[in-house]
């Protein structure tokens, strides 16, 4: 027997079985599509992280379109720092669902708000790590289009340092498919949006980029670059505003990066996502001289 209570939009799952398979054991995650549970994989007897299409949304075929978008994009990927995709399918009520591997640790977000700016050793660490995954990314052929804190998780390890996995690939994109986003709508954060994107002119992978620049200033001061009471005021500063400098306390190779990553045109970022990790790589060493 499975109980729902049902409360507005929210559904309390714990107990249901999804896909025959996977038993729920916990509402671990809100995104602003769809909820996130710890479940059991009867089949490895595993804990999964089960992300389901909110039933809100279930009827809206925009969204279910999205939502299976992400499950084939997740599907292409294979890579440490990205997190990999176990399973899709619908649940009894038709909601479709994606099963990934449990992340147990908290997102960049969670971390933030709760220690404000990092030590600059391990916001480096934790942004090359980034970098990494989304180097993945974009050889398969995808863009992110909503990197931000709350969509990076840490895992934690026994090395040195948290693993930092990707997540939540709702908004991307693939090369060569349709594109789902209307033509001119914004999707993702405008904390994190590339000028380009607000220019209206085309998006590569420099502008998944330019959120990763944003991410490590934030990581780096525990405060956005780029931040304003208003949306117009905030797309102003995005389009022509330049960083407020980092400090004297950081190396001037973490200033000269933050400033290339946040350029407000492609052409004046790093070209590619390991062409950043390797910069960021020689920057940190400048923090073992210091
Ligand atoms: N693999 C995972 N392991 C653990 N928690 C996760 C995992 N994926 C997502 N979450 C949690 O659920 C939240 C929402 O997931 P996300 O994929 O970002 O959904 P949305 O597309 O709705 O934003 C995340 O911010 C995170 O807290
Ligand atoms: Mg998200």
């Amino acid at each position: 027997m499975i109980w729902w209570v049902v409360s507005g939009d929210r559904v309390d799952r714990t107990g249901q079985i999804i896909g025959g398979r996977f038993r729920i054991d916990a509402l671990i995650g809100k995104g602003s599509m769809a909820d996130v549970y710890r479940a059991l994989d009867a089949t490895t007897n595993e804990f999964v992280a089960l992300k389901i299409l909110r039933t809100s949304l279930d009827g809206d075929p925009a969204a279910r379109q999205r939502f299976t978008r992400e499950a084939e994009v997740q599907a292409r990927l294979r890579h440490r720092n990205v997190a990999s995709l176990l399973a899709t399918g619908v649940t009894e009520q038709t909601e479709p669902y994606l099963a990934m591997e449990l992340l147990r640790g908290k997102t960049l977000r969670g971390v933030i708000k709760r220690e404000g700016q990092l030590e600059p050793r391990r916001a480096a660490s934790y942004t090359w790590q980034a970098l990494q995954g989304l180097a993945a990314v974009h050889a398969a052929g995808v863009l992110h289009r909503d990197l931000k804190p709350a969509n990076i998780m840490l895992e934690p390890s026994v090395g040195p340092t948290d693993r930092v996995v990707l997540i939540d690939f709702g908004f991307a994109s693939v090369e060569g498919s349709a594109k789902l986003t209307q033509q001119g709508a914004i999707v993702g954060s405008l904390s994190y949006i590339a000028p380009e994107r607000l220019r209206g002119e085309e998006i590569d992978q420099r502008s998944d980029l330019y959120a990763i620049g944003i991410i490590l200033y934030e990581l780096l001061t525990g405060e956005l670059p780029f931040d304003a009471a208003n949306d117009l005021d905030l797309v102003d500063q995005h389009l022509s505003a330049p960083p407020p400098p980092l400090g004297p306390q950081f190396p001037p190779a973490f200033a000269a990066l933050i400033e290339r990553a946040l350029a407000k045109h492609q052409e004046d970022r790093f070209p590619d996502a390991l062409a950043m990790a390797a910069a960021l790589e020689a920057a940190a060493v400048e923090l073992g001289q210091s």
